[in-house]
C-alpha cells in the first residue's frame, strides 16, 4: 500500500509551543443532541464568549462543513459515520494549531463520537450532550424539517426514522427545554476555565 512508504516528519514548533503562544489550551468541545435542540445556538453564544476573553476558536457546525468539505454525504448511518469522521480528522488538525475547535453536530451514534474522541488525549475532547426531548425540538421545528420528515418526506432523519443514541458519560449535559441560553454558557465556560492549566 501507498501509505507503506509515508513517513512523518516531526516539526520544530509543537502544540506546546502554539498553545503557549496563544495563551489558552486548544480542544474540541463537541456539541451532540437532535436536530433542533439548540446546538448551534449554544455554539455560537459560547465563541461569542471565548473571543471576549481573546481565546482563539473556530466553529464548525452540520450545516456548513456539509456544503463544503462534506458535500456529497447523505444521511444514511453511513455517510454519518464518515462525516463525523472528517470531522474529526479536521478539528485534530485544528487542536494541534492551537485552536479552540467548537463542533456542533448530531453525531446520533455512539461508536462514532468515541471514535473522535480515541483521537484526542485525556481532557482534550469535552463531549455536552445538548438535551432536548423530541416533543420540544419537534414543537420548535425552526427549519420546518420535523414536519417534512413526519410526512415521509425526508427519509433518515434523527429521532423520528433514523437513531439517536444519547451519550452515556458526557463531560457536560445542558438541558436546553429548562436552563437559560446565559446560564448554559457560564456552565460551559466555567467548565473550560476550571480545566484552563
Ligand atoms: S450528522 O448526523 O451527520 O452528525 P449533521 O450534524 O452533519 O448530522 O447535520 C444535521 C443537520 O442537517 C440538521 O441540523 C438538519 O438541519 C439537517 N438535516 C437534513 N436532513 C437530515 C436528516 N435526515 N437527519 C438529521 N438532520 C438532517
Amino acid at each position: 500500500m501507498a501509505q507503506s512508504n509515508i513517513i512523518p516528519h516531526s516539526h520544530q514548533i509543537t502544540k506546546v509551543d502554539r498553545n503557549t503562544l496563544k495563551g489558552h489550551p486548544s480542544k474540541v468541545i463537541w456539541f451532540t443532541g437532535l436536530s433542533g435542540s439548540g446546538k448551534s445556538t449554544l455554539a455560537s453564544k459560547l465563541e461569542e464568549e471565548l473571543y471576549k476573553l481573546g481565546w482563539h476558536t473556530y466553529l464548525l457546525d452540520g450545516d456548513n462543513v456539509r456544503m463544503g468539505l462534506n458535500k456529497g454525504l447523505g444521511f444514511s448511518l453511513k455517510d454519518r459515520t464518515e462525516n463525523i469522521r472528517r470531522i474529526g480528522e479536521v478539528s485534530k488538525l485544528f487542536v494541534d494549531a492551537g485552536v479552540l475547535v467548537i463542533a456542533a453536530f448530531v453525531s446520533p451514534l455512539k461508536e462514532d463520537r468515541d471514535n473522535v474522541r480515541s483521537l484526542f488525549p485525556n481532557g482534550e475532547f469535552v463531549e455536552v450532550f445538548v438535551d432536548c426531548p423530541l416533543e420540544v425540538c419537534e414543537q420548535r421545528d425552526v427549519k420546518g424539517l420535523y414536519e417534512k420528515a413526519r410526512k415521509g418526506e425526508i427519509k433518515d432523519f434523527t429521532g423520528i426514522s433514523s437513531p439517536f443514541e444519547k451519550p452515556e458519560n458526557p463531560e457536560l449535559t445542558i438541558y436546553t427545554a429548562e436552563e437559560k441560553l446565559s446560564e448554559a454558557v457560564t456552565k460551559l465556560t466555567r467548565y473550560l476555565k476550571i480545566t484552563h492549566d
